[in-house]
């Protein structure tokens, strides 16, 4: 698939903006902070209704405006589909498909794909692990957009129980019984979406593993073994290496039985202890975790390899991603550089931000748009 045209209303730095793209390669080539990442950022939004560097939407809008729109065109097997983010501040985003209205933005999932390679990727290997669940995260909503809304159902569970574990633990304090009944309710709706999330995940890092051996093994022949794991907080789903999922309702039953052994913790700290909220993926180099280990050279090529896996599982799976390079040359060695620009040459449409022409390796030509003062100029 490709974006055959962008344009943005008030999103970031960008009061309007406007750019057609051809299959194949475009390069925004400008001085730093004019705002070429926030056009790739806004192509991504589209994607995963979410952005690659904040975790709110708030710093997406223009300094001073209500709101922000994000259309694209996209093109995809011969059909054209033009989509809409409305992005409002402290309100609910609205979408449209085709130009109609849909009902809730996450149905504009699935319609356009990206793999979006940034700086902030070295965040998966060295951040927190809340950085690696929103890389699978990520994958899986577009992978399939329904996850989207188990997704927002786990999350408004794991908000509700919060609310219910700090009253009825402060009831139990004061030396009540606290309303446990109400809670063991949201318990079986905690179970059934965590394990459909779970589920999910499982799977998506057992189709990943072979994808990621082989693009690190690509990438550093001579670093040895990248492994990747599921650690989970529910006990059928840790240490899952075999690529044998546990069904539904085995997963459901661990994730209950796991929140009654934690209740009395629960209680005292106001929070859920168990579910796939508290896992997290595992990277191993020779057996060695990633994190804390890895040089940064080695860092760089787990998260390029992990990139590239979702780049060959999104392609395998029917439409092939569009590919998004944010000025990601200039952090790279000469040996990884021409990799991804040997994978990122033979991509339907790669979309790529540099400061200078130069930081883009010969093998992608393709157009430019230059990029300064606010402006977009088109040259070849
Ligand atoms: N919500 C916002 N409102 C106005 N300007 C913003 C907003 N968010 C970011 N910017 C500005 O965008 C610029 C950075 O744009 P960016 O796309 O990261 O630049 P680059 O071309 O280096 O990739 C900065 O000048 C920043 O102040
Ligand atoms: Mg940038």
């Amino acid at each position: 698939m490709y974006v055959q045209h962008l344009s943005v209303a008030d999103f970031r730095n960008w009061p309007r903006a406007d750019l057609s793209f051809e299959p194949g390669v475009s390069v925004l080539v400008g001085p730093n902070g004019e705002g070429k990442t926030n056009l790739l950022e806004a192509v991504g939004y589209l994607a995963t209704l979410g952005s690659h560097r904040v975790a709110t939407d708030a710093p997406l809008i223009r300094a001073g405006a209500e709101r922000a729109v994000v259309q694209a065109a996209v093109v995809s097997s011969g059909r054209q589909l033009v989509l809409e983010v409305e992005i409002t501040a402290g309100r609910t985003n609205r979408a449209k498909l085709n130009r109609s209205p849909v009902p809730r933005p996450r149905d504009i999932l699935g319609g356009l794909r990206t793999v979006l390679f940034s700086p902030e990727d070295l965040a998966i290997v060295r951040g927190d692990p809340a950085e690696r669940r929103r890389f699978l995260d990520d994958v899986l909503v577009q992978l399939t957009p329904r996850l989207a809304g188990v997704r927002a159902d786990y999350e408004r569970v794991l908000k509700q129980r919060a609310a219910l574990l700090k009253t009825a633990g402060a009831a139990r304090r004061a030396g009540g019984a606290g309303d446990l009944r109400t809670l063991e309710v949201w318990d079986g709706h905690l179970a059934s979406s965590g394990a459909q999330l779970l589920a999910a995940r499982l799977e998506l890092v057992a189709a990943l593993r072979p994808h990621v051996s082989q693009a690190y093994a690509e990438l550093a022949p001579s670093s040895g073994q990248l492994a990747i794991g599921y650690v989970s907080s529910v006990p059928v789903a840790a240490g899952n290496d075999t690529g044998v999922i546990p069904s539904l309702e085995t997963l459901s039953a661990s994730l209950l039985e796991e929140l009654s052994r934690v209740r009395p913790q629960e209680l005292d700290r106001g929070v859920s202890l168990v579910g796939p909220h508290r896992d997290d993926l595992e990277l191993r180099l020779n057996e060695l975790p990633l994190r804390g280990y890895a040089s940064h050279g080695e860092g760089w090529s787990a998260a390029l390899a992990l990139r590239l896996a979702c780049y060959e599982l999104l392609s395998a799976d029917g439409a092939e991603p569009v590919l998004i390079l944010d000025d990601v040359f200039a952090e790279l060695d000469v040996a990884r550089r021409d990799q991804l620009a040997g994978i990122a040459s033979k991509a339907e449409q790669v979309l790529i931000s540099a400061a200078v022409p130069g930081d883009v390796p010969p093998a992608l030509t393709g157009a430019h748009y230059a990029i300064a003062h606010g402006e977009i100029s088109r040259g070849s």
